[in-house]
Order: C-alpha cells, then structure tokens, then sequence
C-alpha cells in the first residue's frame, strides 16, 4: 500500500523514478506524484489515478534529486490535492503508513496553519518546517517521535542536494546503484539499477547523497546495516507475451510449484528443530495467505494428527489467543508485510509461541520476526490478486505439513515432482471460457466444495469478485441447503469443485439442488463418470488424476483462470481491481 521512491545521484531523477513508481503501482494507484530539486527549487508534477497520469509532465521535470508516490488512499479521497508529495516551506516528503494522531497534532502544533489537502501526511511536512533548526536529522527525529502509527518517510529539503528516509512499521529499503543512491519501499522499484540493497529497521535514518548513504539508529548513532543482493531481476517484472500480469503470473503456477519444492531442503532441518515437542498448531494470514492456511490445517490434521486451526490474522491478534510454549504459528503472507500477520506474528512470539513465516519475500519484516522462514519461491508477483504465491504457498505448507508430521522431505518432494507438469495441462484445459461468459451475465456466483475443496472454493470465490466485481461466496456444499439455496435463481451460477471420491456424491447433491432451481452449474472435478452424468446439464472442466492432497494445486488454476477470463469478459483490468492493493501495511 502506497509505493515510495527516491533517488539522488548524478541521472535525472524525474525519469528514474517515474520507472520505479511503474514497478511499485501494485502498492496502490489512486494517485501519483513526484517531485524534484534543482537549484534550490523543487518542482512537482501531481494527479489523481495511475502513474502513467503523469508521465508527461514528469518527463519535463529536470534535477538529480527527487521523490515519487503512488498512493492508496486511507486518510483523504484519491483528489490531485490528496496525492504525494506534500511541501511546506523548503520540506518536501512522501509518506507510506498512517498518522493516527494527526488531529492531535494539528490542533496542538499548527494551528493557524492552512492545509491543502485532507492527508495526515501533510502534517508532518508542516511539522518539519515548524521545527527545522538548521540539523535535519535532529529535525527528523523530533517529527517522528511526535507520531503515533506507521509511516516510512522520504524527505528533500530545496535547500540540500540529499534525501532522508526514516521508517516505522512500514517498509524502506535504501538501494545503492553504479550513478546515485535509491531509497523504496519494496525491491522491484530498484530492479535493473541496484544489484544491492539494505532494509532499513524500525527508527533508522538514512541520509542519502549522490556518493554515499549514511545510517543512523533511532538515537541518530552511526550503524552499519547489512547489504543484501536485489533478488528482483527486471526481466521476471516484464509482461512478455501476455497482456496482463495476472495471466503471465498464472502460467508461472508451475514454476512456483517447483522452485518451491526445490528450495524446501535448504530449511528443513532448521524446521525440524523448531517443531520439536509440538503440540499444536495456528495457521494465519489474511486474504489469500488465510485461504492457503485453511489448507495447511487440513494437512497438519490428517498428517501429523495434531490440532491445526487457521486463522485470520486480523482477527487471531485481538481474541486472546491461548499460545503456549508448545505451540508453532505459521504465519503466511506473500508480501511479509501485511500489518495483521506481521503484527499476530509478534504477538505470538511475545506469548512464548514459536513462528514460522511462509513468504514469498526472503527480507520482509516477517521474516525478521519469525523463528524460521520456509520460502514460497513464486518470483516477483505484481498483480494484486494474487495467484502464484497461493500454489507456492500450499507447496511450502505441504512440505511443512509432512515435517510437522515427522515425513522425510524426500517422499514429499516426490509426489509432488509430478504436479509442475499437471499444473502445465491445467493452463491448456478447455472450457473455462464458456463458464466465464455464465459468470459474466450472472446476478452472482457460488464455488461450493466439500472439505479441502471447500478451502480453494473459497479462494475462488476471492479471486473472481476482486477481479471482476461479480458478487460472488465461498461455501460448504453441504451448507447450500441451509440458507444460500435461496439465492439460486436463472441468474445465478454455482461453481463446484468435486476431487474427493469419496464425497462426491454428496457434492453432486449440491449440483441437483443448484439445477432443480434452474441455477446454472460448472463443475470442476477429477471423479470418474460425472462428465457423463452431467451431460447436457453443467459446464464439466476435468481435471488430471493426482495425489488427492495436491488437488488444490490443479482447481486452483483453474478458478485462477475464470476470474482472469471473467474479468477480461466485463472490461476490467484484472491487475489492479478497484479500491484494493497488494500489501496492506496498515490494519
Ligand atoms: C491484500 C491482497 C491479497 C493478499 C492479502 C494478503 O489484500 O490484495 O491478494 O492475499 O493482501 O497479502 P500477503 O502479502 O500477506 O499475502
């Protein structure tokens, strides 16, 4: 939520950033805006909308240093005058997070003063202003510990050639290239201009000129802060041949499958220390990291045979979750900075449980919060909705399911060696385009399953309304009959996924009461007979025999590819849906 990039160097920097706010627009894009110093003048080019808004006028802005901003809107509408960078005197800032005591400080601080926007970040840049004292990083430092909430800050000053940069529970990397130093809030922003990179901690200063960067902590103490390589290649953020990034992240299902597999052995005998004298388990996340985890907690429960539960992590932190020294939190999150599982996390740790982080993001705050990290290994993901990282996810939570289980790796790896190639056939399978034209002329749409089914039902049902906007739930085949059978009408669409053979009996009862109230039906399954039966009545997408536990692997692309289709069928870009953003660093 909300992309920051800065970028002072011997380059122009209007052009730098503008790429760099390009790469980082999955992180909001109600607004832009970027600003520049030249000659003891800043300059600023800002809009409502994306990024490409501003390209033109971002073009004529000339300096070698600078600051961008593409926003998702919390405090203030998505407007021009909402849009970053805010100025105040010679202070020009970008501001990622909330203020929560911005009022606060308004009314104590700056009364008087005029605003022109309705942010909380304005306030700080006003804050700056007020109290410069000739000593930036003092004033800086003074700012921020007036603030209560999030923030990572860039800031230029007209009268200086240098960017600072500060952090509190969002993120900031400072990215160090061959012509000048970078600041950003995630990797891909600097991917192609720095092969190195630090990740600043919560309280640091960074203060960054065309030759060098110097870190302070939060006492403004001079520290060295480990370099770490960009792992983010420019050529893994290039659409190639596809015209969405939701699709080009689609076909790399099977990549992250197997990428995934593959790393797993680097960790596994640091897991397996973890998990000693495990009792129980609690799988969390948020959006499509909870939908992986419900997933993880039918594993856990059938292989290992110890309570899993799965929660939302939004919700576990405020419900005085009971965590004992035997308990393991797997905490799962594509981006490892999503404030809810960042923060149930800690709160984990802080009780005495031990964590696990599942992310795709090896240097992400989670990461630093955990007691040992099992990597999804999915590559940049830069659609919102996210489809790679769910695969990778239940990859790496299979493997982790079968160590939780006291299972080699090896026999895991084996049996899932096979899935790349299925996952392959998944991409050509026929018939999701006829069901997306019934989703698109639907009133709504129902994924129903039955057990680990249910769980990607629900994912599907995620997938589809962010992306096209068709109303849309997740819901126990079984409970069809309690209530949401009320909504089956002509124009509704029920899709369910049937891998389990056992079950699918009674699932295929959900698809006679669907059709008895003249519902329309898809079904996506792998049980022997039920084209034929069906025959005439439903939409029937087949999927390959697998092993039963890795099915999701198989319906997930499946219901990945109807939303994208849908999607594309009522004109909407599957990449950025309306309202949302893929990290969410605020609660
Ligand atoms: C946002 C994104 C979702 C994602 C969720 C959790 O809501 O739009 O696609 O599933 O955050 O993100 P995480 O990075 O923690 O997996």
């Amino acid at each position: 939520m909300c992309g920051i990039v800065g970028y002072c160097g011997k380059r122009n920097a209007s052009e730098i950033i503008y790429k760099g706010l390009k790469q980082l627009e999955y992180r909001g894009y109600d607004s832009a805006g970027i600003a520049v110093v030249s000659d003891g003048t800043v300059s600023a080019v800002k809009k409502q909308g994306r990024v490409a808004n501003i390209e033109a006028e971002a073009k004529a802005l000339r300096g070698n240093v600078g600051i961008g901003h593409t926003r998702w809107a919390t405090h203030g509408k998505p407007s021009d005058e909402n849009a970053h960078p805010h100025s105040s005197g010679k202070f020009t800032l970008v501001h990622n997070g909330i203020i929560e005591n911005y009022d606060e400080l308004k009314a104590r601080y700056l009364c008087g003063e005029k605003f022109s926007s309705d942010t909380d970040s304005e306030v700080i840049v006003k804050l700056l202003d007020k109290f410069y004292n000739g000593d930036i990083l003092a004033t800086v430092k003074k700012v921020t510990d007036m603030l209560k909430g999030s923030y990572a800050l860039v800031i230029i000053c007209a009268d200086f050639d240098w960017l600072v940069v500060t952090k509190r529970a969002n993120p900031a990397i400072i990215g160090y290239g061959e012509d000048g130093n970078f600041a950003a809030s995630d990797a891909p922003a600097l991917a192609g201009y720095c092969k190195e990179i630090t990740v600043l901690q919560d309280g640091d200063f960074a203060l960054l000129t065309a030759d060098g960067v110097s870190i302070f902590d939060c006492n403004l103490q001079g520290v060295i802060r480990e370099r770490l390589i960009n792992l983010a290649e420019p050529a893994s953020l290039e659409l190639g041949d596809c015209p969405y990034y939701m699709l080009k992240e689609i076909r790399e299902v099977p990549a992250s499958v197997e990428r995934t597999y593959l790393a797993y052995v680097s960790v596994e005998s640091r897991i397996k220390r973890i998990l000693k004298d495990v009792k129980r388990v609690i799988v969390t996340g948020c959006g499509t990291a909870y939908n992986s985890g419900l997933i993880a907690k039918r594993y856990i429960e059938c292989f290992a045979s110890i309570p899993a539960e799965a929660e939302i992590a939004g919700e576990f932190r405020y419900k005085n979750p009971i965590i004992t020294g035997d308990t393991i939190v797997i905490a799962v999150s594509q981006s490892g900075e999503t404030a809810d599982t960042v923060e149930a996390a800690k709160l984990a740790r802080s009780m005495g449980g031990k964590v696990i982080a599942v992310t795709n993001a090896p240097y992400s705050e989670l990461t630093r919060q955990a007691d040992a990290v099992v990597p999804v290994e999915a590559g940049s993901e830069i659609c919102v909705a996210a489809t790679k990282s769910y695969t990778g996810q239940i990859t790496a939570l299979y493997l982790l399911a079968n160590t939780i289980a006291g299972i080699n790796s090896t026999e895991a790896v084996r049996r899932l060696s096979v899935m790349p190639e299925l996952c392959n056939k998944m991409l050509e399978c026929k018939g999701i385009d006829a069901i997306a034209d019934m989703c698109a002329r639907s009133s709504g749409v129902y994924f129903l399953g039955r057990d680990i089914d249910y769980a990607v039902a629900l994912e599907g049902s995620l997938k589809l309304k962010e992306v096209s906007y068709v109303p849309s739930e997740g819901y126990p085949a079984g409970e069809l009959k309690h209530g949401t059978l009320a909504l089956m009408d002509i124009k509704a669409v029920a899709v369910v996924i049937i891998t389990n053979e056992q079950l699918a009996g009674k699932s295929e009862n959900a698809v006679e009461q669907v059709l008895s109230r003249r519902g329309k039906v898809a079904v996506i399954s792998n049980v022997d007979g039920i084209e034929k039966r069906l025959q005439g009545r439903a939409e029937v997408i087949k999927i390959p025999e697998c092993d039963k536990y890795l099915s999701p692997l198989l319906t997930a692309v499946a219901v990945q590819l109807l939303a994208y289709k849908t999607a594309l069928l009522l004109e909407r870009d599957p990449d950025k849906p309306r309202n949302l953003a893929k990290s969410v660093t605020v609660e």
